[in-house]
C-alpha cells in the first residue's frame, strides 16, 4: 500500500530515492518523505501530497551529504496524511519507513507511554520505531529481531540507526526486495523501482533481517546468518516507463496485444503448463476487485465448458466465512500484484484446510507466487497505472485456457486444436479493436458530463459489465452500476431517463435475444444505448460497435478493452489524475 525504497553506496542517494519514489507512487501518494544519513546525523525531509512536493522541498533545503538513505510514499491507514504522520519516523537513534499495519500498535503505544515515551504522530509506524529503539543497545540485528517477536500485523521496514553505517530491513506479509548494485545496494517494495539500476535481486522471507553495506549483504534469521539465492529480473526499464503516452493506463491498454501474444505463445505451445483442473469437483475462485471480475468470466467458462461447479468469492469475505470443503476442491487465487492482503489470507485459509491452491499472478516475486501450491504467471510486465487493464485481460486469458484444457481432458471439447489455433489470432484481432480508439473517444465525449452510467448484460456478458463499470468509476469518478440485464426491471430501471448512457454487452449467442429485449426496454425510456457486440445483426439503438468474432472461450478478451478505453477517455476529458485516482492504491496490502 505504501512504497519503500532505500540506498547504501558511495553517492548521495537523493536522485536515486526520488526516482524510486516516482516509480512507487502508484502504491500510495498522500504524503512522502526521505531520511539521509551521514557520519554524524540523520536528516528527515517530509511533505504532504505528491512526490513533486517533496522534490520541491528538497530542492529548497540544504541536504546532508550522506550516502545512506530511505524514502517512503504513503497511503494513509493510521492518521491523516499530514507531515507529522508522513514517514520516515525517528525515535531516538532509530529512523524507519514502513509499509503495512501494526495490529497491536495501540496496546504497545500505551505501554511505551507509561514508560515515558512521547509520540509525535498518530501512526502505528512510530510505535514500531519506538519498539526497535527500546531494544537497541548497539546491536541492530538483535533489536530488530526482538521487535519482530512483539509486533503483530504486516510490515516491511527500511531502517537506519544514527550510530551504524549500514542499512537494515525486514519484512513480514508485505513486499520488500533487496537489489544488488555495483558497490551500492538497495531495498525496494517493487523491482520496477530499481530496474534502471540493477536486475539482480534477492527475495526475503518473513522476519529475515537484512544488513546492507555498499559491498556486502548479510541476512539473519533468529540472529543467525543465513545464505540467499540471487535472482535476475527479466523486465526491461522501458516496460516500467511511460514513454510518449500521456498516461500509463493508456500505454498499458495499448500494450495488450503484445502481452497477450507473449502470454498465449508461452502457454498455447505447451498446454501442460496450464494447470489441469479436470479432476476437481468444485472450484473456488477467490480474488478482489478486477481480479474477482476476471474470475467471474472464468466461472462462466469453467461451468459451461468443463462442467465443474465453480464459485467466485470476494477474498475479504471468503477469509472470514465458514467454508464447507466437502468435495474435492481447488482454490484459485487471482491477483496481479500477488500481495493483496485478503487474497493472501484466503490462500492461507485454503492451505490450512489441506485444499489445493492455484495462483494466477503477475508479480513473480510476490507472496502469493511463492506460497501457492501451483502458479501460472500472466507475463503482463510491470503494470503501473492503479487501474488494472492488461493484467486483468491476461487473467481472463489464463482462465479461458484453464477452462479449455479441462473441457478437453474431460472429453467435452472436440474442437480443442482448432480453438487453440484460433486463439493465436487474438492479438491481431485485439489490435484491430484498439486501432478504433477514436470511436471510444467519441463515446467518452458523448457521456463524460453524465452523472450516472449503466452497464447491462447476461451471463459472461454481465461479468464484463462489472469490469467496464469499475474502470469508469475508478478513473473518472462517474457513478456507474452493472446489472444483469434481466434484473433491471426489478427496480433500477426507475433511474433510466432521457439520455442516460447504458452500455449493453451482447456476445453470448444463447441469451442474445433476451438481452436485446432488455435493451429495447431502456431505449424506449430514453436511454442512449451503446452496444458492444460480436454480432453485426444486433439492432443499433444509438451506437453499436462490433468486435471481431472469435470462439466463445476468448470473446471477452475483445470486448472489455473498448470499455477500458471509454473509462480512460472519460477520466482524461474530466482532467483527472488517471494513473493515481484519489483514495486508491495499486496493491492493497491491508485488510
Ligand atoms: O493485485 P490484485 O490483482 O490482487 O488487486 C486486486 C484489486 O485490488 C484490483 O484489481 C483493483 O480492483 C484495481 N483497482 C482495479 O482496477
Amino acid at each position: 500500500m505504501c512504497g519503500i525504497i532505500g540506498y547504501i553506496g558511495k553517492k548521495n542517494p537523493i536522485e536515486f530515492l526520488i526516482d524510486g519514489l516516482k516509480k512507487l507512487e502508484y502504491r500510495g501518494y498522500d504524503s512522502s518523505g526521505i531520511a539521509i544519513k551521514d557520519e554524524n546525523s540523520v536528516q528527515l525531509i517530509k511533505s504532504t501530497g505528491r512526490i513533486k512536493n517533496l522534490e520541491n522541498k528538497i530542492n529548497n533545503t540544504k541536504v546532508l551529504d550522506g550516502n545512506i538513505g530511505i524514502a517512503h510514499t504513503r497511503w494513509a491507514t493510521h492518521g491523516m496524511p499530514t507531515v507529522a504522520n508522513a514517514h520516515p519516523h525517528k525515535v531516538s537513534k532509530v529512523t524507519l519507513v514502513h509499509n503495512g499495519i501494526i495490529e497491536n500498535a495501540e496496546e504497545l503505544k500505551a505501554k511505551l507511554m507509561e514508560e515515558g515515551q512521547i509520540f509525535k504522530s498518530d501512526t502505528d509506524t512510530e510505535v514500531a520505531c519506538a519498539v526497535i529503539n527500546k531494544y537497541y543497545t548497539g546491536n541492530p540485528i538483535s533489536a530488530i529481531t526482538k521487535a519482530t517477536n512483539i509486533l503483530r500485523g504486516s510490515y516491511a521496514f527500511g531502517i537506519i540507526f544514527d550510530d551504524q553505517d549500514k542499512l537494515y530491513a525486514v519484512r513480514k506479509d508485505s513486499p520488500l526486495i533487496v537489489g544488488i548494485g555495483n558497490y551500492e545496494n538497495y531495498i525496494a517494495s517493487d523491482i520496477a523501482a530499481i530496474i534502471n539500476y540493477t536486475n539482480k535481486y534477492m527475495l526475503l522471507n518473513d522476519n529475515e533481517v537484512i544488513e546492507l553495506s555498499n559491498d556486502n549483504i548479510k541476512i539473519y534469521k533468529d540472529n543467525k546468518e543465513i545464505k540467499k539465492e540471487v535472482s535476475t529480473a527479466n523486465i526491461s526499464a522501458e516496460e516500467a516507463d511511460k514513454g510518449d503516452y500521456k498516461h500509463f493506463m493508456l500505454k498499458e491498454i495499448m500494450e495488450e496485444p503484445l502481452v497477450l501474444a507473449r502470454t498465449l505463445n508461452k502457454y498455447i505451445n505447451d498446454m501442460s503448463k496450464i494447470y489441469d483442473i479436470s479432476g476437481y469437483k468444485e472450484i473456488h475462485i477467490v480474488a478482489c476487485g478486477s481480479a474477482m471480475y476476471a474470475g467471474l468470466i472464468g466461472k462462466n467458462l469453467i461451468e459451461e465448458k468443463a462442467n465443474i461447479k465453480c464459485f467466485v468469492e470476494c477474498a475479504s469475505e471468503y477469509r472470514y466465512e465458514k467454508v464447507v470443503y466437502d468435495r474435492k476442491t481447488l482454490v484459485i487465487l487471482v491477483s496481479q500484484s500477488g500481495e493483496t492482503a485478503d487474497t493472501i489470507a484466503a490462500m492461507r485459509k485454503a492451505k490450512e484446510n489441506d485444499i489445493d491452491t492455484l495462483a494466477i499472478v503477475n508479480v513473480k516475486t510476490s507472496t502469493i507466487a511463492r506460497e501457492a501450491d501451483n502458479v501460472i504467471f500472466i507475463e503482463a510486465g510491470p503494470e503501473i497505472a492503479v487501474a488494472t487493464t492488461k493484467a486483468y485481460l491476461l487473467q481472463v486469458a489464463i482462465l479461458s485456457l484453464i477452462a479449455l484444457r479441462a473441457a478437453y481432458k474431460k472429453g467435452l471439447e472436440q474442437k480443442y486444436t482448432e480453438i487453440l489455433t484460433e486463439a493465436k489470432e487474438l492479438p491481431v484481432k485485439l489490435q484491430k479493436v484498439l486501432n478504433d480508439h477514436d470511436k471510444f473517444l467519441k463515446i467518452a465525449q458523448d457521456i463524460y458530463k453524465n452523472h450516472d452510467v449503466f452497464y447491462i448484460g447476461r451471463g459472461v456478458d454481465y461479468a464484463m459489465c462489472l469490469e467496464g463499470s469499475l474502470k469508469l468509476k475508478e478513473v473518472s469518478y462517474t457513478h456507474s452500476d452493472a446489472y444483469q440485464a434481466g434484473e433491471l426491471k426489478h427496480g433500477t430501471i426507475s433511474l433510466i431517463e432521457k439520455d442516460t448512457p447504458v452500455f449493453a454487452i451482447i456476445s453470448d449467442d444463447k441469451i442474445k435475444n433476451k438481452t436485446e429485449s432488455n435493451v429495447i426496454e431502456v431505449a424506449s425510456r430514453g436511454a442512449k444505448v451503446f452496444t458492444i457486440t460480436n454480432d453485426i445483426n444486433i439492432k443499433d439503438h444509438y451506437f453499436k460497435y462490433v468486435v471481431p468474432k472469435i470462439d466463445y472461450y476468448f470473446q471477452p478478451i475483445l470486448i472489455v478493452p473498448p470499455l477500458q478505453l471509454v473509462g480512460y477517455y472519460v477520466g482524461d476529458l474530466k482532467g483527472l489524475d488517471i494513473d493515481k485516482p484519489r483514495n486508491l492504491a495499486k496493491s492493497v496490502t491491508v485488510e
